[in-house]
């Protein structure tokens, strides 16, 4: 199987945020965002795999500020890291306001997509061809963060599913919460 490049998947959207995107207090949705980096970590790894592919996992995501109707919203992704079938996309997300030219970057986040085959069964896809420093050093944050998900994984597995009653009560005494079973 021959390799892609970065570019040849690079995929920009970007979209304006109308009224019908807003919640109670007249910002927009977080599901509305969300949608949108889903959308183009599937444009990106659809392109990449030439299947078709599914979310598995998200990380990064955070809403540090308010969205508004208005704002001009920009999702760059690209693919930083393929495995067997898993790909991971870095998405980085700009706000514009139209008005006033104020540009912010407002986050950065990471998809994990798998391609599936028409069976539905997860399927190689091809090798990454790193053509920039910039490319070498995203592949190997993205191999550190896929490292650190599943040891995060493990660990939670190994650490909490183990501890006894008394244990957890223990763990969560001085926390907000009261305990009434
Ligand atoms: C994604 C899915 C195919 C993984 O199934 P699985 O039995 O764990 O398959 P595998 O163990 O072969 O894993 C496939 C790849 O996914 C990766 N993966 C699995 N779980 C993962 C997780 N939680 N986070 C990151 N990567 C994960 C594996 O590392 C593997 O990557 P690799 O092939 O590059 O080494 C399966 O969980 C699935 O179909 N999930 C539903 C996805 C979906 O429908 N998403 C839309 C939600 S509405």
């Amino acid at each position: 199987m021959e390799g892609k490049t970065v570019k040849s998947s690079q995929t920009t959207i970007t979209e304006l945020m109308i009224p019908s995107y807003a919640n109670f207090g007249g910002k927009v949705h977080g599901g509305i965002l969300l949608g949108l980096m889903d959308k183009v970590a599937y444009v990106v790894a659809s392109k990449h795999s030439g299947d078709y592919c599914v979310t598995v996992s998200v990380d990064g995501v955070e809403f540090k500020e308010p969205v508004e109707v208005g704002d001009l919203i920009s999702l760059a992704a690209s693919i930083n890291y393929v495995g067997n079938s898993s790909m991971i996309i870095g998405i980085r997300i700009t706000s514009l306001k139209p008005k006033t030219g104020e540009e912010k970057h407002t986050n950065s986040c990471y998809f994990t997509m798998v391609a599936k085959d028409e069976n539905g069964k997860v399927t190689t896809v091809p090798q990454l061809i790193l053509e920039e420093e910039i490319e070498v050093r995203r592949f190997c944050d993205a191999k550190k963060l896929r490292a650190l998900r599943f040891e995060i994984k493990k660990m939670l597995n190994r650490e909490v599913k183990d501890l006894t009653f008394d244990e957890m009560k223990t763990m969560i005494s001085e926390n907000r919460c009261l305990i009434k079973i």
